[in-house]
């Protein structure tokens, strides 16, 4: 006999793990089916923690070397230790991993190794790397089989001097010149990382901006910053062609994006960062039934079932913006549905960050989306240059960028460049949760000094005024 669920999650990355934990938390017995040997997914694995450990040691590095000395710390020129930066990444990951393990355990879901397929609804084939397959059977499925880097045309990914950021998140020495090709989080945070750790980075963007999706404002301020930490940008240009050469270097074509003269440039590593697409190979979808979008992602409902009933999708497989959390808020709302409670995700309060120095963080509407839904907004904005914490730290780039709606003064979007942004966000996260105005905000009492006071003098600007400017 089959081992018999109430419900069978295949891919345990921040969607399947969370869901799976909160259904067994509401009395559902659950069961997840991992193919890697490691649980948490591409987040924990090779995605959003290991890129904050490198993000975090390299800017300690950064700042070691360049940022001590104003502040009256002499000390040698800081020598890097790349294995041991490693190591302390892979230690944070084994950490985080095994606390997927531990919770599981905690909250009795069994897990199976292998590749999850779907033969009909109510079905799980688990087939392992050896060994024989298993059937289980259960009442609903969750599929959370996440996504995989995109890569280009004609471009040979080898993980080694052409990567993605798996590699760019193992490279054994900081390559001379790396070539980033794609101005997007993932181009720009391990961009930062092999800047930082002495690499000359130039990044190839297909668009005449970076950061697309992001307040362009926001994007074209963040570009100069980046510029002044010896980033280059190629706008506007595309990859025609890496040639490996015999030295293990690279030969790359670059040329402008409608077409024309072809520069032919040299690095050592290039890394591929165009984006990344949902992940369905070998769950059998089509035989089961379940259908796939235009773009190959899993088709839901508002209430995340597939074409199938009994089995649903979350997480990156599915429509909707590629991040950690809004897979994780998934899990739980479809764990609420299926216990027979009304989960939801809001998908109009969703955060966003970009793990630089200085951060980017944004949630809601950018101003170039009222503009082009012709909503009648106003601006509200303080720059960090009149915070008076962030001089004191000397991290006054940047600013906070409030949006609001002219007649009722609701908050509906907010972007900040700056320290610890993507920590200050939530504040303005949760205003919009409970729709809230500016003027809330406003009349906030804020902690002096600190460098939230700067998002509370932003919404005191779109009423009667910014007190500090
Ligand atoms: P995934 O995390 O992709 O997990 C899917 C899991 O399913 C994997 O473990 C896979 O092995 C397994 N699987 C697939 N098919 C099968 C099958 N047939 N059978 C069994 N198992 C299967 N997001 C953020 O919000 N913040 C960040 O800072 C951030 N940083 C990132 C940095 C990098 C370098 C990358 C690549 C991504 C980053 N992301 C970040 C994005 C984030 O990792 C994803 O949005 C998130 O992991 C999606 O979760 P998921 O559960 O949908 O899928
Ligand atoms: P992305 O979609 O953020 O950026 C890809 C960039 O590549 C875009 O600017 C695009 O215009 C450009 N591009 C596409 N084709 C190109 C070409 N041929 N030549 C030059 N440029 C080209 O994708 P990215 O950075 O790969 O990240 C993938 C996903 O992972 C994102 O959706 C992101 O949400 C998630 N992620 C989130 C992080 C975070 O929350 N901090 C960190 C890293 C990844």
């Amino acid at each position: 006999m089959a081992d018999q669920f109430d419900l069978v999650v295949i891919g345990s990355g921040p969607g399947g793990y969370v869901g799976a934990i909160r259904a067994a938390q509401l009395g559902l017995k659950v069961a997840v089916v991992e193919k890697w040997a490691t649980l948490g997914g591409t987040c924990l694995n090779i995605g959003c923690i290991p890129s904050k450990a490198l993000l975090h040691a390299s800017e300690l590095f950064e700042e070691a070397g360049h940022g001590f000395k104003n502040l009256g710390i002499d000390i040698p020129a800081p020598v890097l230790n790349l294995p041991q930066m490693m190591n302390h990444k892979a230690d944070v990951v084994a950490s985080n991993v095994g606390g997927v393990d531990y919770l599981f355990k905690k909250n009795k879901i069994t897990v199976y190794r292998g590749t999850g397929s779907i033969p009909a609804a109510g079905k799980v084939l688990v087939t392992p790397q050896s060994g024989p397959a298993t059937e289980i059977a259960t009442t609903n499925i969750v599929i959370a089989t996440g996504s995989v880097s995109a890569n280009l045309p004609g471009i040979e990914i080898d993980e080694k001097t052409v990567v993605t950021s798996t590699g760019a998140l193992t490279l054994d020495k900081v390559p001379e010149r790396l070539l980033v090709i794609g101005a997007g989080v993932i181009g720009l945070e391990l961009g930062s990382v092999w800047s930082r750790l002495g690499a000359k980075v130039t990044v190839v963007e297909y668009l005449d901006r970076i950061l697309p999706g992001m307040d362009s404002e926001v994007a074209r301020q963040f570009q100069r910053m980046l510029q002044k930490q010896n980033i280059e940008f190629k706008l506007s240009s595309k990859v025609a062609g890496i040639d490996k050469q015999d030295d293990g270097s690279l030969k790359v074509r670059v040329e402008p994006a409608k077409g024309g003269e072809v520069e032919v440039l040299d690095f050592d590593v290039a890394l591929v960062a165009v984006g990344r697409k949902p992940f369905t190979e070998g769950l059998g979808l089509e035989a089961a039934g379940v259908a796939l979008d235009e773009r190959g992602r899993v088709r839901v409902d508002a209430h995340f079932k597939t074409s199938v009933d009994g089995i649903y999708s979350i997480g990156d497989v599915i429509a909707g913006p590629m991040l950690a959390h809004k897979a994780e808020d998934e899990g739980i709302a479809i764990a609420e549905i299926l216990a027979g409670q009304a989960g939801h995700v809001n998908y109009a309060a969703i955060p966003s960050v970009v793990y630089t120095n200085p951060e980017v963080a944004s949630v809601g509407k950018t101003e170039d989306e009222l503009k082009a839904d012709g909503v009648n907004y106003k601006i509200g904005k303080f720059p960090f240059t009149a915070n008076g914490r962030a001089k004191a730290m000397l991290a006054t780039q940047g600013f906070v960028k409030i949006l609001a709606d002219v007649e009722t003064d609701r908050v509906l979007g907010a972007h900040i460049v700056g320290k610890n942004a993507g920590e200050m966000i939530h504040e303005l996260v949760t205003l919009m949760e409970f729709s809230g105005a500016a003027e809330d905000l406003a009349r906030t009492t804020h902690a002096h000094p600190t460098l939230s006071e700067a998002v509370r003098e932003a919404a005191l600007a779109l009423g009667d005024g910014a007190i500090h400017i």
